[in-house]
């Protein structure tokens, strides 16, 4: 039995619940880091996606939390943790439109139930875990492929 292979680069970020003027930065820097090691920039795409979506909820429906990165030679994970009410039916809330987003989140854009449906089409692999009353963890996994290395593709960018 062979041990697992350690990540090649761990990065946590707190996140503070209700501070709008920050939302969204843990999303910037998390895309600063992945670019700057090499990662495939269709991978480095869906995880400014998932951690955006992640860390929004985190900000409009928790006191604060955390978001863990960790970059594998094979996979980016993104692990979400929060102290905030739970979800208590996380099948629901998997559900795109389904949302119980306050009326001053809807005033500023958000509360269309498309955030957890955006992770999950955005990762490989999401996994819910939550406690009403104790708080939520996501993570989401997002496998990294061969032959999409960084500045390999003619194509992509402009
Ligand atoms: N970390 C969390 N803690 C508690 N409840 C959450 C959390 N994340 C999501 N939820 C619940 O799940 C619902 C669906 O979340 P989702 O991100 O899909 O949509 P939304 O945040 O309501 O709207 P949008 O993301 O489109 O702005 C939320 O309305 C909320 O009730
Ligand atoms: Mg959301």
């Amino acid at each position: 039995m062979s041990l697992p292979t350690p990540p090649r680069h761990r990065e946590i970020f707190s996140v503070v619940g209700l501070d709008l003027e920050r939302a969204g930065q843990v999303s910037t820097e998390v895309q600063r880091i992945l670019r700057r090691l090499g990662v495939e920039p269709e991978v480095v795409r869906r995880a400014g996606i998932v951690c955006f979506e992640g860390e929004m909820n985190i900000v409009l429906y928790t006191p604060g939390g955390r978001i863990i990165l960790l970059v594998y030679d094979d996979r980016v994970e993104l692990i979400f943790s929060d102290q905030g009410p739970g979800i208590p039916d996380v099948e629901l809330a998997r559900q795109p439109g389904y949302s119980t987003a306050p009326e001053w989140a809807r005033e500023l854009g958000f509360g269309s139930g498309m955030g957890i449906p955006n992770m999950e089409a955005n990762s490989d692999r999401l996994e819910i875990r939550s406690r009403v009353g104790e708080g939520t963890v996501i993570r989401a996994t997002l496998f990294r492929r061969k032959g999409e290395a960084a500045g390999n593709s003619g194509k992509a960018g402009a």
